[in-house]
């Protein structure tokens, strides 16, 4: 089941929401704890008035909710709201059995004994779940995920676990796997809301219409990105759509990694077939490759590594999906020089794939010794961002790498004067249009977009996944 988290102040507010959502979700959660004093004595009639099944909640300050009363009134609204048609109660851990017991029992509604916390996840986190479970008819435990070793102790719930009713959650970035994957943690429904009630929580739309939470069974493939930062990646937005109009049941997940080598224990783990790599991992990731290919010998780098027989296999696809685009302008001879700002990890595929081609190409760098090192290495030229207008009218291509740009208005080379002839290639995709695409276009220049070498070097890894073309009729949201 996908469960909303309803925040809303009125019942009147919480019935919108639901009818919003309604077509993503299965069940809600109605928090009395949000609600105001008014409504949460209305609360008692919000269950008729909706065709899911609903959680009662009444969360207290130190548990991640909203309410800071005493004991005594919290549990007399509770007790007046379960005369409403609840499917289920949650009663924390540490709530004595009492009254609210009783009468939940007397209706038929069911008790979930939760237990959070907002740290890590304890030590003794499955007996914890065994604990609650015999004092409710389901154990829920929300818990944050700290590493990738944490992420594998919740996935391991399933099988340790196997036989309990149970609600398990990984809380914040780390724990975004276990809210799409729930169902592979054993537990019986994943929460989401629009505005974020518990750390990393997911929309009721994305949870459905991009990962499809609900169907993944223990015969869906997993594939995923793993990265640090990663959670702003557009690649489940490129894959899993495409998994769906394949017919491949298959799902696409993001990874925040800390540590290369827990992520393949969880990878074993999981039986995945594949993943993408992204910063800041793709060269550590090699040590753990049975198999290379050509491109990835040469660039040193490796964005996305399948499994084969007794082996994973690195390729690179960051290389043709960035000489995608500007292939015909090569070949026609339209792009015989470039200027490449920035001697990154990215900037190192990029130059490798342009003297592939035969382009002669000067890097441009704030660091000079770097771009000096990555230009002996490819035979290539280097000078500072200051003299950028030493090649004014004098390359056919200009591709910005550095970070410069990434969801702000500036540009690494505020002052080079475009003539208009150049074609300029940003590989940043958020904003789609940076400052220094808007500065090359005000000259006329013929552009590219970041989004284009995503989606292209997305393709490739679609095709090392799965074996088919990516699906000609998707565009995805990028
Ligand atoms: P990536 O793997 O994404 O390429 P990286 O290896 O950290 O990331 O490289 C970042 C690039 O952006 C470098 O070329 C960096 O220049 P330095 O080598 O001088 O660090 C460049 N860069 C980052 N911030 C910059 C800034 N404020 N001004 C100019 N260049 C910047």
């Amino acid at each position: 089941m996908i469960c909303y988290v309803l925040s809303d102040t009125t019942i009147e507010k919480c019935l919108e929401t639901v009818r919003r959502n309604r077509q993503w979700i299965d069940a809600c959660e109605l928090r009395l704890d949000f609600l105001d004093s008014e409504n949460r004595k209305k609360a008692s009639e919000f269950p008729s008035l909706v065709d899911i099944p609903v959680i009662l909640t009444h969360r207290r300050k130190q548990d991640g909710g909203q309410y800071t009363g005493s004991e005594k009134q919290r549990r007399a609204e509770l007790i007046e709201a379960l005369d409403g048609n609840f499917a289920y109660v949650d009663l924390e851990e540490d709530m004595k059995k009492n009254e609210l017991d009783n009468k939940a029992k007397e209706r038929g509604i069911k008790i979930i004994r939760s237990y959070h916390n907002f740290e890590c996840i304890p030590d003794d986190i499955y007996a914890k779940v065994s604990q609650l479970k015999k004092r409710g008819d389901v154990a829920k435990v929300a818990v944050t995920p700290n590493s990738i070793q944490d992420v594998i102790t919740l996935f391991n719930a399933e099988t340790e676990l196997s036989g309990i009713d149970k609600i398990i959650i990984g809380m914040g970035a780390f724990g975004t796997p276990t809210r799409i994957l729930y169902r592979r943690t054993g537990s019986i429904l994943t929460f989401c809301s629009e505005t974020e009630t518990a750390p990393g929580q997911l929309s009721a739309k994305k949870l459905s219409e991009i990962y499809h939470a609900n169907e993944i069974n223990e015969r869906t493939a997993i594939y995923g990105i793993i990265g640090n930062p990663v959670l702003h990646s557009a690649s489940p937005q490129i894959h899993n759509p495409a998994f769906r109009a394949i017919k491949f049941n298959a799902v696409y997940v993001p990874f925040l990694v800390d540590s290369v080598r827990h992520f393949f224990f969880l990878a074993e783990m999981l039986k995945m077939r594949g993943f993408s790599v992204t910063i800041p991992h793709k060269i550590e990731v090699l040590s753990y490759l049975g198999d290379i290919t050509r491109e990835v010998k040469q660039i040193g780098s490796c964005n996305t590594v399948v499994r084969k027989p007794g082996l994973w296999k690195g390729s690179n696809t960051d290389y043709y999906g960035f000489l995608n685009p500007i292939e015909n302008d090569i070949e026609e001879g339209r792009i015989k020089s470039a200027l490449v700002i920035g001697a990154g990890g990215a900037s190192q595929a990029i130059i490798w794939a342009l003297r592939n081609r035969n382009v002669k190409v000067t890097i441009l760098n704030r660091t000079i010794s770097k771009a000096e090192t990555l230009a002996k290495n490819n035979m290539c030229k280097a000078d500072t961002l200051d003299n950028a207008n030493k090649y004014k009218g004098k390359v056919d291509l200009i591709v910005q790498t550095t970070s410069v740009g990434l969801g702000e208005d500036v540009s690494p080379i505020p002052s080079f004067e475009f003539t208009g002839n150049e074609i300029c290639y940003d590989i940043i995709y958020k904003p789609r249009m940076t400052k220094f695409l808007k500065d090359a276009k005000e000259k006329g220049c013929k552009l590219h977009f970041g989004d284009e070498m995503l989606f292209e070097q997305g393709k490739l890894q679609f095709e090392a996944f799965t074996g088919y073309h990516y699906p000609k009729q998707i565009i995805p949201e990028i």
